[in-house]
């Protein structure tokens, strides 16, 4: 029997927003995927969840392939080809292998290039999926995200499609705000409607910084929440 690839969502950063399942999976799997953005770098998923593994008695194995944070597709391709092939020799063994990735596996996460090679190869995969880090933000800062008919928008960048679109929504979740904030800004402030903005960096971490309007500053996880009000 070969094994599987489960996509673990580890949840933004404090350990109690682990799910119970993710827990459970984290205790019994062989082996677990916790890539890193570069070779000096250790996996913000793999420290989240170290206390759960230092646990273990029977110990499992960390595979920890570097995906760098470039935008070269063809770098890029490579790297996820090569964890591909990493991962698929522990399943062809039989060991299930779970891929631990920051908030929930199916936004905007890593995960997803790696699963589709490994069920091109012929494997099975699954998802636990985790708290999103854009839920967790907006617990932090004691704000609800959407409520009756509104409509959210969540981006991972700001371009030409969302300043089109977002005049159709009641609110929007931007992502990665480190990378494109001050044109965030100009395009948020320039609708005519009045706006509540807060942004959250290292939401539920020890170094948590939550900060009203767009963030000054910051590393790269910070995302910010945007609420529109209709002008009375
Ligand atoms: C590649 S995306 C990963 C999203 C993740 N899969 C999720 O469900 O939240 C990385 C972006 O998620 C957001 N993010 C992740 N963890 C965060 C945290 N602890 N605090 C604030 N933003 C976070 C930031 O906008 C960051 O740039």
């Amino acid at each position: 029997m070969h094994g599987k690839l489960i996509g673990v969502g580890v949840g933004p950063g404090d350990s109690e927003l682990l799910t119970l399942r993710a827990v459970n999976v984290l205790r019994s799997v062989p082996v677990i995927c916790a890539p890193r953005s570069s070779s000096e770098r250790e996996s913000i998923a793999l420290s989240i969840v170290e206390d759960i593994l230092t646990e273990r008695r029977d110990g499992c194995r960390i595979l920890d392939p570097v995906f760098p944070m470039t935008d070269d597709r063809d770098e890029l391709e490579s790297h996820w080809d090569s964890a591909a092939r990493m991962v698929a020799a522990e399943l062809e063994d039989g060991r299930d292998v779970a891929f631990i990735t920051l908030g929930d596996p199916s936004i905007y996460s890593t995960f997803s290039y790696l699963q589709q090679r490994i069920e091109d190869m012929g494997f099975k995969t699954e998802m636990v999926p985790g708290v999103t880090s854009f839920t967790a933000c907006a617990a932090t800062a004691g704000r609800t995200l959407v409520e009756g008919d509104e409509i959210l928008l969540v981006v991972p960048r700001v371009d030409d499609r969302f300043e089109r679109v977002l005049r159709d929504v009641d609110a929007c979740v931007i992502m990665k705000t480190s990378r494109h904030g001050r044109r965030a800004m100009e395009v948020v402030e320039s609708d005519p409607r009045g706006k509540d903005v807060v942004s959250v960096a290292n939401c539920s971490m020890d170094d948590e910084v939550v900060e009203r309007g767009f963030a000054s500053g910051g590393g790269y996880l910070a995302t910010t929440l945007v609420r529109f009000r209709e002008q009375s």
